[in-house]
């Protein structure tokens, strides 16, 4: 059923501060949990975090007193919930796992997403994104198998499929191409500000944690893969927030901020499975109501405007999680071989000029070799196959995803060298 944020009362500020023993909960264990509750997590971690991180920019850019107490109550209330929602992961959860459903959350949550964006050029920018997560995922898995010994399926339950996408080796752009056209404050829909915002705490929370724990392992292999895929996810932060028009007021905003997390608690709290999660998501969207009605009075105030405006009156529901492989699927087989171009533009490869600025950046980054590839060319070596957990539809297209995904110039260790070598050894799912 739709609600409206703005009709709903919220629990008052003075009953949001936790102490110590409600704030660390226990955590989940990791051979119960269900996939898309730990989606759940990651992502409302990600959503705190960029609250968090917005309303101590914004304190640093505003002289009035009355907003900058209004910001400090409520961001103390943010990092509570922030540290509450992360500490439910488990000590036993070793970082490549995590790794895998960080990537999980990016698939399911960008290919929701996508499919129910409004506005086609931000689908087709999240649907470029989707196929890098996607590649991602593939790559952790070789190492997840080689270094744990594990099976991707453990953290992934079978809900997502590992299978190359656009290669990460061709990730790696010139900056300036990320950079995507931007939705008009005024006249974009509120479902579509909500996606952005929300994909975008997503992928800064990724780069974050890829960044802060790839150097926790000792092979060289891994701790090159987790730079080079932290690099990647800062290139969908630089994409995400390029989608968002740079116009929007301070106070615009946070409203967008806390409209946002209004939305996300209330979806996790509509598809929970597990009790005593769906009672925090519900306790945390009471916090949220209230802090949307005081971003709300703020906005009124300053700017004149009200909230209904800005977002309207109806929350969506971003943070969905339902499996997405024939839409993912899809995508691949249509747009695998898509490449970013200046002033927001797309390419097929075969059309690329030959100046085509990422090519000299990946001649830098990737002189090398791609530890993307390398990943790839040492679980072959160790089983004799690639790691794919697809249906047997999927993994039989295998070499010709890889042919049609790689551009002119390759690493010097792309592996397999020639697509015929390709031999996925897969597991078959139902399609
Ligand atoms: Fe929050
Ligand atoms: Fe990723
Ligand atoms: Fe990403
Ligand atoms: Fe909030």
């Amino acid at each position: 059923m739709a609600m409206n944020p703005f009709k709903e009362r919220g629990i008052p500020l003075e009953k949001q501060i936790r102490n110590w023993k409600q704030i660390a909960l226990l955590p989940y264990r990791k051979q119960q949990v269900d996939a898309y509750t730990r989606t759940r997590i990651i992502l409302m971690n990600g959503i705190e975090n960029e609250g968090w991180f917005f309303k101590h920019s914004f304190a640093r850019n505003t002289d009035h007193k009355e907003i900058q107490a209004r910001l400090a109550e409520t961001r103390r209330v943010e990092h509570q919930q922030q540290v509450t929602i992360n500490w439910l992961n488990p000590p036993d959860q070793t970082i490549l796992e995590t790794s895998i459903a960080y990537e999980q959350v990016a698939i399911d949550l960008t290919a929701y997403l996508a499919r129910t964006e409004p506005d086609p050029y931000v689908k087709e920018v999240f649907d470029f994104g989707l196929l890098e997560d996607f590649d991602h995922l593939f790559r952790f898995a070789q190492m997840l198998d080689l270094i744990e010994g594990k099976d991707p399926d453990e953290i992934l339950q079978g809900k997502t499929d590992v299978f190359p996408g656009r290669p990460t080796q061709d990730h790696h752009n010139d900056p300036i191409l990320r950079l995507r056209k931007h939705y008009e404050k005024n006249q974009a829909n509120p479902i579509s500000k909500a996606n952005i915002l929300t994909l975008l705490s997503a992928e800064q929370q990724t780069a974050l944690f890829y960044k802060s724990h790839g150097f926790q392992y000792g092979s060289p292999d891994l701790r090159e893969l987790y730079a080079e895929i932290s690099e990647v996810e800062e290139e969908h932060v630089t994409q995400y927030e390029s989608l968002m028009d740079p116009k929007e007021t301070w106070h615009e905003k946070w409203v967008c901020h806390e409209f946002v997390e209004c939305a996300n608690y209330y979806a996790c709290y509509t598809t929970e499975v597990d009790p005593k999660l769906k009672q925090i998501w519900e306790m945390f969207l009471g916090y949220e109501l209230e802090h949307l009605r005081i971003a709300g009075e703020m906005l009124k105030k300053y700017d004149k405007r009200d909230p209904e405006e800005i977002v309207g009156t109806t929350l969506p529901t971003p943070g969905t999680f339902e499996e997405n492989k024939a839409y993912v699927a899809d995508v691949l087989f249509n747009t695998v071989n898509k490449r970013l171009m200046p002033d927001g533009a797309f390419e097929r490869i075969d059309a690329l000029p030959s100046n085509w600025p990422s090519y000299a950046y990946q001649r830098i980054v990737n002189a090398s070799g791609a530890p993307s590839e390398e990943v790839v060319r040492l679980r072959m070596e160790s089983a004799g196959q690639e790691l794919v957990r697809a249906s047997e539809a999927l993994a039989k297209r295998t070499a010709e995803i890889r042919l049609r995904s790689l551009d002119a110039e390759k690493a010097p260790n792309t592996a397999p060298e020639r697509a015929e070598e390709v031999k996925p050894q897969y597991v078959a799912r139902a399609a």
